[in-house]
């Protein structure tokens, strides 16, 4: 089997522990590495949960570093009102036997690219910070990078404001130097993120499993559910993964995309040119800073659903 070799960086929170539970578990997956970085809640409560999704998971000793405490620029804005105090559901789960690795997020984002023989795909699912620190201070390295399959921003409207999704709201200049870097870009953003979900029914079945890492996933949605009073309740951040090895299951388009970096009340937001050509030509987005990018604008849910659960869960059907 072809794998795909991956660097996730994340800041786990609820839906980010889905995306790692599934990424160190499914077979066409060679997790190097996962980074972490301040955004759903502080950047050592991210470190200790996704040691806790690893252990979970039943994975081997993939490297795990600690990256930015805060955004470029401003303060820290943690989402706790969706992930909970602990940034993962609350569940009270015990603190991991496993170590942090010694090197920081971008030495380890550096030594790993560096070191693999086959392309690597790096797929944030949090704020940019670390992968533009990293942009800035390894452009070399950088340059070997496969391929950047994000979660973050939207082709409509936002979540965190009217106008910006969250990942890109908490750093949008780390954001920006991010999508100007000149990797090639898919975004995984709000337009298809709510879409691919489970239900109370499918947690309680994960719950009842032999397998402990679907009685963790199981666990995590009936605890996000609880949180947000909705079923069936999103998988998040894990649509960006699939999107990374099933890309069959996905409808792109190309869009050029400029992040605001502005003061105002559309800071955050990624501008997607959706104009027919024609109108493009009046008057061309900011062409300095936009770039080419390729934005996921429909799945097929119940196949991505069902990836998740038979990943998850051995015995699922
Ligand atoms: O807007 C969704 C993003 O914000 C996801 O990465 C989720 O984990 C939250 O951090
Ligand atoms: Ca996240």
């Amino acid at each position: 089997m072809n794998k795909t070799s991956m660097i996730l960086d994340v800041d786990t929170g609820v839906d980010d522990a889905f995306a790692v539970l599934f990424a160190a578990m499914h077979p066409a997956i060679r997790l190097l590495g996962v980074t972490c970085v301040d955004g759903n809640t502080n950047v050592d409560q991210v470190v200790a949960n996704t040691l806790k999704v690893l252990d979970a998971a039943g994975a081997g000793d993939i490297p795990v570093a600690r990256g930015a405490v805060r955004p470029l620029l401003g303060e820290s804005k943690y989402a706790e009102y969706v992930h909970g105090a602990d940034g993962m559901g609350d569940l009270g789960i015990a603190p991991s036997q496993r170590r942090i690795d010694k090197r920081s997020a971008v030495e380890l984002l550096r030594d790993l690219i560096e070191e693999s023989v086959d392309p690597v795909t790096l797929v944030p699912l949090a704020p940019l910070t670390n992968v533009a620190l990293f942009l800035r201070a390894f452009p070399e390295t950088a340059k070997k990078l496969h391929r950047i399959v994000l979660m973050g921003g939207s082709a409509s409207a936002g979540n965190a404001t009217a106008a910006a999704e969250f990942n890109v709201w908490h750093d949008p200049e780390a954001a920006a130097i991010v999508f100007q870097s000149g990797v090639p870009i898919t975004m995984y953003g709000l337009d298809v993120f709510m879409r691919p979900g489970v239900t109370r029914e499918e947690a309680n079945r994960l719950v009842q499993s032999a397998q402990t890492s679907a009685q963790f996933g199981g666990a995590l949605i009936n605890a996000f559910i609880e949180r947000l009073g909705v079923s069936p309740i999103t998988l998040g951040d894990y649509g960006a993964v699939a999107t990374a090895i099933h890309p069959e299951l996905f409808t792109t388009e190309m869009f050029d995309v400029v992040v605001d970096t502005s003061s105002g009340p559309a800071r955050g937001q990624t501008i997607c040119d959706r104009r027919d050509s024609f109108l493009k030509e009046l008057e061309p987005l900011d062409l300095e800073d936009s770039a080419k990018v390729r934005v996921v604008m429909d799945l097929d849910v119940e196949a991505v659903r069902q990836l998740w659960l038979k990943t998850i869960d051995k015995g699922w059907s």
